[in-house]
């Protein structure tokens, strides 16, 4: 009996060890399985789900927001054609430079640059080239007895006549040979070569329907000359020297648009204007003072400046010249 009872509990031990060994293989054997996670991953790929969810509608309304903008393309800009006469003296080349510098800021402009010359020079033909502008380089001299002697008073005769009526024969040309409907849209500004321009001024100028106006400062002995603004309109003009002039305004402070100019063939300067009647010249045959349209918030902003550059003295290069100890002339200025 006892001897029984041994080999039971002998038997049970054995099983009992058995059974634990068998468990611990199969323990041993699970690890380093793929578990088969299902579920208490659940909650976690619920997320990731909803997260991938939210992303993909976000990225729908991006899509959708940029299809309506997309197609609304943006009407072209008029063109400003701007006429600048120019002849050579000793700071043309820095009057160009900074002229063409403040251009290149200018979206949508063509510059006219007429030299008062009985033929291109190399000066003005190369800074062209180089400026990076969309140009047309033209030449025009002023006939000797129209053009200011050294010496000469500036007041004494006009300047830049000429070189801006060739300007605009070439643009009426130029546009005539030039297909399509919108060979008429633009505007034209006279930029003369020393004054001093804001970018501004251009963006006031693009939308010009007939003859568009504004303040130029430090002209005409005053702070600033500008046309008189009341309910919208031009009524009259703050100058100091001859109101009654039918446009006492300086070259610097209007704008005509492409069409007036196309469809006035004949509208140019007028060299034999008494002092101060040049723009009016041009302007009277094209436009009534009611009819101006006043820029630069109702002609209270001065966005021009009739800056003229001082005439470098030569005194000690003269001297030294004399000497044969002058600067180098295969040196451009
Ligand atoms: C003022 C006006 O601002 C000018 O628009 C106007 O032409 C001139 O008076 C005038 O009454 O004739 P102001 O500063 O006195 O201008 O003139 P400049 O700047 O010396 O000359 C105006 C433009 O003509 C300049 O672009 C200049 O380079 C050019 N110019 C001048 C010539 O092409 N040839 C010349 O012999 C002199
Ligand atoms: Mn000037």
């Amino acid at each position: 009996m006892a001897a029984r009872m041994k080999l039971k509990l002998k038997t049970v031990f054995v099983l009992y060890f058995m059974v634990s060994l068998m468990g611990l293989v199969y323990a041993l054997m699970q690890l380093g399985q793929r578990c088969d996670c299902t579920e208490h991953d659940m909650p976690k790929d619920r997320t990731i789900s909803r997260l991938r969810g939210e992303l993909h509608r976000f990225q729908e309304q991006i899509r959708k927001s940029e299809a309506t903008k997309q197609p609304q393309k943006q009407p072209a800009k008029p063109t400003i054609f701007v006429i600048t006469p120019t002849y050579a003296r000793l700071v043309q080349k820095a009057e160009l430079t900074r002229l063409s510098q403040t251009f290149l800021h200018v979206p949508q402009l063509h510059w006219i640059v007429v030299e008062d010359s009985p033929h291109k020079t190399p000066l003005v033909s190369d800074l062209l080239v180089k400026s990076g502008l969309a140009y047309t380089h033209l030449h025009m001299p002023t006939a000797k007895d129209r053009k200011l002697q050294e010496g000469d008073p500036s007041w004494l005769k006009p300047r830049g006549v000429e070189q801006r009526n060739e300007g605009l024969r070439w643009l009426r040309e130029d546009r005539r040979a030039q297909p399509g409907g919108d060979n008429q849209q633009g505007v034209v500004y006279f930029a003369d070569d020393d004054n001093t321009y804001s970018l501004q001024i251009f963006e006031e100028m693009r939308n010009t329907q007939r003859v568009s106006v504004w303040p130029v400062g430090l002209v005409g002995g005053m702070k600033y000359e500008r046309p008189v603004v009341e309910e919208g309109k031009v009524v009259r003009f703050h100058t100091g020297w001859r109101p009654s002039r039918p446009f006492p305004m300086d070259m610097a402070g209007f704008a005509v648009s492409l069409k007036l100019v196309l469809a006035n063939p004949e509208a140019c300067f007028d060299g034999d204007a008494p002092m101060g009647f040049l723009e009016s010249s041009l302007l009277q045959g094209l436009v009534t003072m009611d009819e101006l349209e006043p820029k630069a918030d109702n002609c209270s902003k001065v966005l021009v400046w009739h800056t003229r550059t001082e005439k470098p003295k030569m005194k000690r290069e003269d001297a030294l010249q004399a000497q044969g100890l002058g600067s180098d002339r295969a040196v451009e200025v």
